[in-house]
């Protein structure tokens, strides 16, 4: 349709048509399916009413359904205006590759963009038109469940995952059928919440929401993501999805962004929980009047929007721009000639897992584990006869996500299916020896598993997090192994010293003491369908580790929030830690460090950084500087390398980070090979919001290094000129 027809159609509608287009509801009051919500399921309104004016639907699960949805949609509206189908897919749809956190661990956008065209794929057939992703929600705190479903503690990472992902699901023509469009959250800072509490308050000066915040939502936005989900969280004391400065000042004067907000699930309703909002009814007309557009399940929109329009507090402009936004995106989506859009059965049978995409899962999950110890024990060596599968994660199938969709676990290769597959040579025993569940306390069944240790000559002790105990409403205090893991790794560790420890979970765990007494851990995450075959691969060494942090692995709970990207402070705790002179910004108890820093991430192999050098030390504002870093794969096999490049501005007027990542390029090297890694800095790169929040450069001296965060080396120095 051209826009005059959609401007045609819309003048045709009521006002309670106008607002249908402005309500999203559960496709599960209009089909029966099995999808868990997260959040209430409030008294459910005449489906018969709402089934005939409602602008969207989210969470069905399959072509099947999102065709039965449209059929009776349009059936009953008498306008014919298509339904706007929407889901969370956050990893994958039926085919799940790891979570996003273990992506950043990648750093790799070129796998990312691989590992979201897979699920553009399998989305479209599903019927899919609006995916809730990317989530690049910058997180410092482990102690928050979501922290696995963005990329990195830093925005550089978020946003050039988020943007690549973005543009691997939109792709160029939003008509095609085989293309979905992608809602950028949650907006803004929801990461931040008091406590890694989630959904907890976020007070930030705007100086640090401009640096560290909101460049990755806009770099999504750049990439052109159709749709932005305000976060549940108060930002300054007015919750997202409300807020006029973040909305509409921010999003749509300053970005220029004239697409889709839909809030989350309920947080038009939820204003009035903030204590913001005196009833449902205010609570609409706050979200209107930030130029929220749909509101997400519980209907504030539906019960009050139309009556506040005729009561005059709020303009019918106001509606009628919001309803011109779901339209124009219906219409991009070409749902007005092809209300199925790409929804397939037959293509979710020929798609769904299958070998092409398992390839992809697999591989994602062999570049985002991380080692982040070894003594040698790794990789397992032929010789290996016996080997016991130990710990709660031995046989655990559960290795897919919060996130995933639901009952994708069930198709997830584990770790003994993924080793006899490589290895069917191999005599294995398995003993769980403990629950992995936050206050599970049964140890009867370490004894046992000690023995089966003893019994072995390898042992694999496969230990992590429930996969519900990270994700939406999962926040904890306490970050270590949960259940008696820990009692249940020193029994088996003394049975058999020759063990190495594989984690599954989904945030960041404190595991200080293991790494005191595992002689090897690798840090599998939530891997995803091919788990189990990428963790046998990485084991017995036919796949190279190649991971890096994104995120810092704290010693304790008490360190967080954590980013390696802090700034000095005037009493910078002196390195390597001393006790020397006690009044610094430090602890009595614990280091400042981290356990394992961002950035850092063992291989099979070893690289040498021999030379970093630059074509200048000085630069203008309209010049830039080569910056050449030669590394050499010193060990006896190939492997790959991400080479990062950290900046440091020494002196400027506000306080700097004392390292910031600005570049990384992932390189593969055989044995023995050279090769020089060119990275070109501009002076973008070198900016940062000053105390009036204005994007600046500043003249002075800056540092370049490589290797990673609190471990730079062969560090060179340089000026901006102005
Ligand atoms: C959830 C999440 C959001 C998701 C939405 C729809 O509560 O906060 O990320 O997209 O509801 O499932």
């Amino acid at each position: 349709m051209t826009e005059k027809e959609l401007q045609k159609l819309m003048d045709s509608m009521t006002l309670e048509e106008k607002v249908g287009q402005l309500v999203q509801c559960l496709a599960g009051q209009f089909i029966s399916n099995e999808m868990e919500m997260t959040g209430p399921e409030g008294e459910l309104l005449p489906k018969e009413e709402l089934n005939r004016v409602m602008g969207s639907v989210l969470t069905f699960e399959d072509a099947r359904q999102a065709k039965a949805l449209q059929d009776q949609h349009l059936a009953a509206d008498p306008k014919k205006i298509p339904l706007l189908l929407m889901l969370d897919v956050i990893h994958g749809l039926r085919t799940t590759y790891p979570i996003p956190l273990a992506m950043g661990c990648s750093f790799d956008e070129k796998l990312m963009t691989e590992c979201a065209d897979m699920a553009r794929k399998e989305s479209a057939a599903c019927g899919v038109h609006v995916t809730f992703n990317p989530m690049v929600d910058t997180a410092r705190d482990a102690r928050w469940g979501r922290i696995l479903e963005t990329c990195s503690e830093d925005p550089l990472i978020n946003g050039r995952m988020g943007a690549a992902l973005v543009r691997a699901t939109q792709r160029e023509d939003l008509s095609n059928p085989e293309n979905i469009a992608c809602c950028v959250k949650h907006y803004a800072a929801y990461g931040a919440g008091e406590g890694g509490r989630d959904y907890n308050t976020v007070e930030l000066s705007e100086r640090i929401l401009r640096e560290t915040y909101l460049p990755a939502y806009k770099a999504c936005l750049d990439a052109g993501a159709r749709l932005v989900m305000p976060s549940f969280n108060s930002l300054n004391g007015i919750p997202s999805v409300a807020n006029q400065w973040l909305m509409n000042d921010v999003l749509r004067r300053e970005w220029g962004f004239e697409g889709v907000v839909i809030s989350d699930y309920n947080a038009v309703g939820e204003l009035v929980a903030h204590g913001v909002a005196e009833n449902l009814r205010d609570a609409a007309r706050m979200a209107m009047e930030a130029g929220c557009d749909i509101d997400m399940v519980m209907n504030a929109y539906y019960l009050h929007l139309a009556n506040l329009v005729r009561d005059g507090e709020v303009r019918e402009e106001a509606i009628d721009r919001a309803v011109m936004r779901v339209l124009r995106l219906k219409n991009e989506l070409g749902l007005f000639e092809n209300p199925y859009h790409g929804a397939d059965e037959e293509k979710e049978k020929e798609l769904y897992l299958c070998p092409a995409h398992r390839e992809i899962a697999r591989r994602a999950a062999e570049e985002s584990a991380v080692l982040l110890k070894n003594d040698g024990i790794l990789p397992l060596t032929d010789g290996t006869r016996k080997l016991a599968l130990i710990g709660p994660f031995a046989e655990e199938r559960h290795l897919v996500g919060f996130w995933s969709r639901p009952g994708a676990w069930k198709d997830a290769v584990t770790l003994p299916e993924g080793i006899r597959q490589l290895k069917p040579e191999i005599e294995i025993t398995t003993a769980r020896g403990c629950g992995a569940d936050i206050g599970d306390t049964d140890e009867s069944g370490i004894a046992a598993a000690a023995d089966a240790a003893r019994k072995a000559d390898t042992v694999i002790l496969a230990l992590g997090e429930p996969e519900y105990d990270s994700g939406e409403g999962r926040s904890r205090a306490e970050l270590t192994l949960p259940g008696p893991q820990m009692k249940l790794a020193r029994a088996v560790l003394k049975a058999n010293p020759r063990t190495a420890v594989v984690l599954f979970n989904g945030r960041p765990l404190v595991l200080t003491e293991l790494a005191e007494i595992a002689p090897a851990i690798l840090e599998m995450w939530y891997p995803g369908t091919e788990a189990g075959s990428a963790a046998a691969r990485l084991l017995f060494g036919e796949a190279n580790p190649c991971g890096k942090l994104s995120v810092s692995l704290a010693r304790g709970a008490g360190q967080y929030p954590m980013a390696y990207n802090h700034p000095n402070t005037g009493r910078p705790k002196p390195e390597p830690d001393s006790q020397a002179f006690p009044f610094t910004s430090c602890y009595l108890d614990m280091t400042n460090r981290p356990l394992y820093s961002f950035g850092y991430g063992l291989s099979y192999t070893e690289f040498e950084y021999q030379a970093l050098e630059t074509d200048r030390d000085r630069m203008t504002p309209e010049e830039t500087i080569r910056v050449r870093i030669t590394v050499k794969n010193t060990g006896s096999r190939a492997g790959k390398e991400t080479v990062q490049l950290y900046m440091r501005d020494r002196v400027a007027s506000v306080v700097q980070p004392v390292q910031q990542l600005i570049d990384y390029k992932k390189i593969r090297l055989e044995p023995g090979e050279t090769r020089t890694v060119e990275f070109e800095i501009r002076e973008e790169q070198l900016r940062f919001w000053s105390f009036d929040c204005r994007h600046i450069s500043e003249a002075g001296e800056f540092e370049i290094s490589t290797g990673y965060a609190d471990h730079l080396k062969l560090t060179k120095t340089f000026r901006l000129e102005k």
